[in-house]
């Protein structure tokens, strides 16, 4: 394998080992690299490991001819690669060994070393000369542990990267590197994505033309892809649309479930799903999928009042190693007390950025009508993105889509010459700056549009995120016609006479009517800006927020019906009358959504 003129491979490939680390199956072997940098003075990259003592001292001698090696630059102590120091030392006891203070702690550990073996103990960043060759050591602390450094050598622009870009398999079987090098990364250094983060932004000062890593193949072309994936991998970023389903099944049923939801993610369009039986399947290829993939779906029965063993480690390596940024759906199956999503989510409660299905499918014993219908409900929701990005299977005519629109939420207030009043808006824009132009659009039925077309005057209230439920109800669920809203309520008057809140705002702007647009069903009211004050440096109170936060959920468990998406209301009942009208907040039918 040519490197440079003068830098040569003396690594080996070991194709008798059952389990690298002990636990990862490694069908194509694995190769220990090792590297000599030929120049005034001799430098040997690290050694390999105890099974190739012989392989590679002959690797090295015939590299080396007569000369003798000046240093032994120990990056990284874990014993596939430094198993051989001692070794060496003994059979080139003139050379020095480099390698930084916690390099020499454990080295001390692992062996007895002669006392009078030479040692450059380097700091981060500094320098070593072969003549030709400037060296420059950069400590990588846990990239995989603590002592590692990488080396950059300017001369040929190599940078031997420690376990950093390595991967699975020996470098005399041919396979592609993507697979087995994120397998590697996601088992063995998954954990340390921050340390990782931090040696490619020190890797993007450097001009590099070649990795030479510590297992796989030297890295010489394209290595903007293999820089880019260890960036996904490493900021926790799913590498590509699909869905990871993960499941264990003791006598077949949860199977028979997972395999009807697998059909039905396939028949949605889902670009890719890989599924594992976690008791038979390799375990690190599905912790590397449930990393690869966007989204996860773990399948598993109530075992012993926890969870079934094999997806109970299988949670345990993902949590482990950050999995994070992903969304999680979770299908249970317990004959008398189902325990799973409840211990699944308490697994995860640790980990950030995890998003819960909303669907959760829960399986008593065997698959039945109602958990069939969860399940694909399940699989509608995962698959969301996909059947929508698809001209064959989107609904062009969603009209939800309107509801992604963001929005805030307001208190316009005005008085109609007797009292003051307000009510709710959604519909607040600015629409220019200069001037400012602000437009706010409010329904003809509520009693303010005909006041404000009166008196052209209006005050807009922006609410921030600390409004209780409680000013939703005072000034969207009751009417101005019948009601004095502000005859108990603490308020102030701005310039134009009109009321502010002085609680659960964050600004408040007085408007002069410019214009008005008739809208069919809704006014609006293109205004100028007379008054303008910020009130806190709260967040400003969102449709969306609303939503999560503030309105309280709804009792609907064990109805039918539908539910008003403004303010809770149940209807119960098979169908929706098309003109109702919410009794607590006065929004129609469109407003209103089933009972799932
Ligand atoms: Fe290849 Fe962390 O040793």
């Amino acid at each position: 394998m040519r490197i440079t003129d003068d830098i040569k491979y003396v690594g080996v490939n070991d194709h008798q080992i059952d389990l690298f680390e002990g636990q990862y199956r490694v069908p194509n072997g694995m190769a220990y690299n090792s590297y000599v940098v030929l120049d005034e003075k001799i430098a040997v990259f690290d050694t390999v490991d105890q099974h190739f003592t012989t392989e590679w001292l002959a690797n090295l001698e015939k590299v080396l001819g007569t000369r003798k090696p000046d240093y032994l630059i120990v990056q990284h102590m874990e014993p596939d690669h430094s198993a051989n120091i001692k070794v060496f030392t003994e059979k080139y006891p003139d050379a020095t060994i480099v390698g930084n203070a916690k390099t020499f702690a454990m080295m001390d550990q692992f062996f007895d070393l002669d006392p009078a073996l030479k040692r450059k103990e380097v700091k981060n960043n500094e320098t070593l000369s072969l003549g030709k060759h400037v060296l420059t050591f950069v400590f990588a602390p846990m990239v995989h542990w603590p002592e590692v450094m990488v080396t950059y050598d300017s001369t040929d622009k190599v940078l031997f990267s420690a376990d950093a870009f390595g991967k699975f398999g020996a470098n005399d079987v041919q396979e592609p590197w993507d697979d087995e090098a994120r397998r590697y990364y996601i088992g063995i250094v998954g954990k340390y994505g921050a340390q990782v983060q931090r040696l490619l932004k020190i890797a993007k000062t450097l001009d590099i033309q070649t990795i030479c890593s510590l297992h796989g193949p030297v890295l010489v072309e394209n290595l903007g892809h293999y820089i880019s994936l260890y960036d996904t991998w490493s900021s926790y970023t799913p590498e590509a649309d699909g869905i990871c389903v993960a499941y264990t099944s003791v006598y077949g049923h949860t199977k028979t479930a997972v395999e009807k939801f697998v059909k039905s993610l396939h028949d949605k369009g889902c670009p890719n799903v890989a599924v594992y039986d976690l008791a038979r399947d390799d375990m690190s290829q599905a912790v590397a999928d449930a990393f690869r993939y966007s989204k996860l779906v773990l399948a598993t029965t109530t075992y012993n009042a926890d969870i079934y063993p094999f997806m109970r480690d299988f949670i345990d390596r993902l949590t482990e190693r950050g999995f994070q940024k992903r969304t999680v759906g979770i299908i249970e199956n317990g004959t008398w007390a189902p325990q799973v999503i409840k211990i699944i989510k308490e697994m995860f409660a640790k980990s950030r950025d995890i998003d819960f299905a909303e669907n959760e499918v829960t399986i008593r014993s065997a698959l039945k009508e109602d958990s069939s219908e969860k399940l694909e409900a399940l699989a509608n929701e995962l698959c969301q993105d996909y059947i929508a990005r698809s001209n064959e299977k989107a609904d062009k005519n969603d009209l939800k889509a309107l509801f992604k629109i963001g929005y805030g939420l307001y208190v316009v207030t005005c008085n109609d010459g007797r009292k003051d009043n307000g009510l709710i808006v959604n519909t607040v824009t600015q629409l220019t700056s200069s001037p400012n132009r602000i437009a706010v659009g409010i329904n003809k039925q509520n009693y303010s549009h005909d006041v404000i077309k009166k008196t052209g005057i209006l005050n807009v209230n922006c609410l921030s995120v600390d409004a209780p439920f409680s000013i939703f109800q005072h000034f969207g669920f009751q009417s101005g016609k019948n009601v004095d809203k502000f005859a108990d309520f603490e308020c102030l008057h701005s310039d134009n006479g009109l009321p502010f809140l002085t609680h659960y705002i964050n600004a408040f702007m007085s408007l002069k009517v410019e214009q008005y647009l008739d809208l069919g069903t809704h006014g609006m009211f293109i205004c100028s800006v007379t008054e303008a004050r910020v009130m806190s440096d709260k967040d400003t109170m969102t449709y969306t927020y609303y939503q999560k936060n503030v309105k309280p959920k709804p009792e609907t468990k064990g109805k039918k019906g539908w539910v008003c998406k403004v303010c809770g209301y149940v209807y119960e009942g098979e169908t929706l009358p098309e003109d109702f009208v919410c009794p607590l907040c006065k929004h129609g039918a469109v407003d209103f959504e089933p009972i799932k």
